[in-house]
């Protein structure tokens, strides 16, 4: 069976200001019954094909997490918490470690992000099964969407050779390359975006870990090994944890590694990580307006308007989110929508 690991630590700073640090975009029900983490949830709760979720978070989300998950009856495995945010290469590292205590060297285990919506039917499982497949092989899947625009958020993955269980090596794996770089990546036609999700053999995991970012394996080896159990939770050691540094998976391996392969993917997919992919995915009007609940537009296209309670007018505007809180609103044109993230660290830092 497949060990699922779920990242739910991320701030979602880039949808700010629904997304707050108290509580960010996975577990918010942006459209629908369940939150985003629940969706995930849900994706990996076949136990014919998987074992109960390992859920890798930051500390400050304990509680979001057990009781999302109690709602839906889901078992875990466990829940690590992270101390501090360290980014995705640390948590994941952690987590590997748990997944080869309980469940060996050999165990597969699926990273999957909480932030995706993901349309799980028959094609998603067969890519399932060919990245287990691939897995098993001794390869780090990925799962490459093909790509619509020149995205600067997402990671790009060269395809190579063809491999004999229908999936391909990467060439090269380019994180988040800038704009101009982005849409040369695009018009070569040869490159598909790294979908965020992974299907990993843990011991040539930290394997790879251990080659290319030492410092993540040793912080993240020293915070499992030294961790406390705490009612449902398993805390990792905070003085080990700060030792490591800042970095995601994909860079600290997905651009290093030689040993990586890609399922070339069409399952519908999308990361709501900023408010242009909210808009892309919305029901819009006949103006391309997504207009939530409290809010109202005129003479206004192709724009995202949410408001979480306030009354919310936009009049004359175009390609713009204006997105209201209780206390905080942004506006901005929606081309500039990855930049949201920086601007909510300046605040933070002036406040
Ligand atoms: N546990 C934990 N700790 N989880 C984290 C942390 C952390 O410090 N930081 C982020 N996460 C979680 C987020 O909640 C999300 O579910 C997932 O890890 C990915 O983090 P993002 O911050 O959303 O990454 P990204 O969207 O910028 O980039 C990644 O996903 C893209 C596709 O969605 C990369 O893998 C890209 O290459 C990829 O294209
Ligand atoms: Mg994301």
């Amino acid at each position: 069976k497949i060990v699922p690991v779920i990242m739910a630590g991320g701030k979602g700073t880039r949808l700010w200001p629904l997304s707050r640090s108290a509580a960010p975009k996975q577990f918010l029900q942006f459209l629908g019954d369940h939150s985003l983490f629940q969706k995930t949830l849900q994706r990996v709760s076949d136990p014919r094909r998987y074992t109960p979720a390992v859920v890798v978070t930051n500390a400050e989300f304990r509680f979001m997490v057990a009781e999302q998950a109690r709602a839906l009856e889901a078992p875990l495995s466990s829940i690590l918490l992270e101390p501090i945010a360290r980014n995705t290469a640390p948590a994941l590292a952690a987590a590997a470690f748990a997944v080869q205590r309980e469940y060996g060297d050999d165990a597969i285990m699926q990273v999957l992000a909480s932030d995706h919506e993901i349309d799980a039917g028959d094609h998603y499982f067969d890519c399932i099964r060919i990245a287990r497949e691939t897995a098993r092989a001794g390869k780090l899947v990925t799962f490459g969407i093909r790509p619509t625009e020149p995205a600067t958020g997402y990671g790009y993955i060269e395809t190579g050779a063809d491999l004999a269980t229908g999936a391909k090596t990467v060439a090269r794996f380019v994180e988040k390359p800038n704009r101009e770089r982005a849409e040369e990546l695009l018009a070569s036609g040869r490159y598909l975006w790294n979908s965020g999700m992974f299907m990993l053999p843990v011991g040539r995991f930290l394997a790879e870990i251990l080659r290319y970012a030492p410092a993540v394996h040793e912080a993240a080896l020293r915070a499992f090994q030294d961790r406390k159990h705490d009612l449902d939770f398993d805390r990792l050691d905070e003085a080990a944890f700060s030792q490591a540094p800042d970095i995601s998976v994909d860079y600290a391996v997905f651009e290093n590694t030689a040993d990586a392969a890609v399922v070339p993917s069409s399952f519908s997919w999308s990361d709501l990580g900023s408010w242009d992919s909210v808009w892309a995915i919305g029901e819009k009007d006949k103006q391309g307006n997504v207009v939530g609940e409290n809010a109202s537009v005129s003479n206004t296209r192709n724009s995202l308007v949410l408001s979480r309670d306030i009354h919310l007018a936009v009049h004359g505007l175009e390609d713009v989110a204006v997105i209201a809180s209780e206390d905080a609103v942004y506006v901005g044109h929606l081309k500039d929508s990855q930049d949201v993230g920086k601007i909510v660290k300046k605040l933070a830092m002036s406040a």
